[in-house]
């Protein structure tokens, strides 16, 4: 069942321009309610959840991010499917799938899937309600021969899918290495959400990023353009936004580096003076050095990820890599 539905478009029987349906299941100020952002703004560690990234300028902001050179998880992952798309619909039968694109974004990965899969349905998910919906109208009118069911929602509590969604199988897709901006417990928690919604004949692939060098990595996160820093920078407008704060993007600097340890990078917002935060409720002063944690990209290698899958009652089918072992696409299935 689902929660609660804000908005539902569904789309008109015949016009000349196809729309999708629509469906969203949480307003976006909802999606974490003030209270919880500003524990985290007001703790020791202070810290803002990711998804608070991705507002319509945060989501324009990734696009950019996607193709810049350092940038190499979007290219890497497109080779190793363009490379390989035949052999990940052999390894288990996708053919005319409901195709679910968990954290769709600007819908940009599904399209080169759309020969080879033939999906019945396309429903990409996102938390990035009003960039998911207008990239979804645009995608419907440029394939109107596929039934599209947008969703936004939040999945990092919940995942529910319409009752609209009915093609089978289904094909879950989480392209992108979005898997490690979860914590490992809470990477297990989410693919755990996916498999219960995922019948006997469901297959999900699923890109991850490999450990590697950390120069690699740290250039990755921190470009020569300052596009990444406006990025996390951006946070700080949206929460604004959110939870009545008064942050000002231009006092914090951006910092990504490389946890070894715990093999994740590490995205920080600097304060670059001594400052106070205010909200309605109250204040925290933030002094010059001092950070706000607000993402972490968790890098996996192929065992480490297999075992997760392998926790949350998933199976690997099959996996390929890159020349470089860069990155990785598994092809998954339900434990029997
Ligand atoms: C790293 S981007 C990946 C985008 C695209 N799939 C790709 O591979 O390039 C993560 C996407 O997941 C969405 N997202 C993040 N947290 C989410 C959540 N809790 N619920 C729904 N969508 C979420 C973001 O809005 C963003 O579009």
């Amino acid at each position: 069942m689902l929660r609660r539905i804000y908005a539902v478009s569904v789309s008109p029987a015949r016009t000349d321009k196809p729309s999708p349906a629509f469906i969203q299941t949480a307003a976006p100020d909802e999606l974490d309610p003030a209270p919880g952002l500003i524990n985290g703004i007001d703790s020791p560690h202070a810290s803002i959840p990711p998804w608070f990234l991705y507002d319509q300028i945060g989501s324009r902001l990734f696009d950019v991010i996607t193709v810049l050179p350092n940038y190499y998880p979007t290219r890497t992952e497109a080779e190793i499917v363009a490379t390989n798309l035949r052999a990940m619909c052999g390894a288990r039968d996708v053919t005319g799938a409901a195709l679910i694109d968990l954290g769709a974004a600007s819908c940009a990965k599904a399209p080169p899937l759309f020969d080879a899969v033939r999906p019945a349905q396309y429903v990409p998910v996102d938390i990035s309600v009003e960039f998911l919906r207008d990239a979804v109208t645009k995608l419907q009118t440029e394939h109107p021969e596929i039934e599209m069911i947008g969703v936004g929602t939040d999945f990092s509590k919940e995942l529910v899918l319409p009752a609209e969604v009915t093609a089978t199988p289904r094909l879950f897709f989480y392209p992108g290495s979005s898997i490690g901006n979860y914590d490992p417990p809470e990477a297990r928690g989410f693919l755990k959400r996916v498999r219960r919604q995922m019948d006997d004949d469901a297959t999900l692939w699923i890109g991850v990023d490999l450990v590697k060098d950390t120069e690699t990595l740290e250039r990755a996160y921190d470009d020569d353009l300052g596009v990444t820093a406006a990025f996390n920078r951006n946070i700080l407008r949206n929460v604004n936004r959110v939870a009545g704060t008064d942050f000002r993007p231009a006092e914090w600097r951006h910092v990504a580096l490389y946890n070894e340890d715990r093999h994740r990078i590490e995205m920080h917002l600097e304060a670059t003076r001594d400052l106070v935060v205010t909200w309605a409720a109250g204040q925290r002063p933030f002094a010059a050095g001092e950070r706000i944690h607000t993402e972490s990209s968790y890098k996996f290698t192929l065992e480490s990820f297999e075992a997760v899958l392998h926790d949350a009652g998933l199976d690997t089918i099959d996996a390929w890599t890159d020349p470089q072992r860069w990155f990785a696409m598994f092809v998954v299935a339900p434990s029997t």
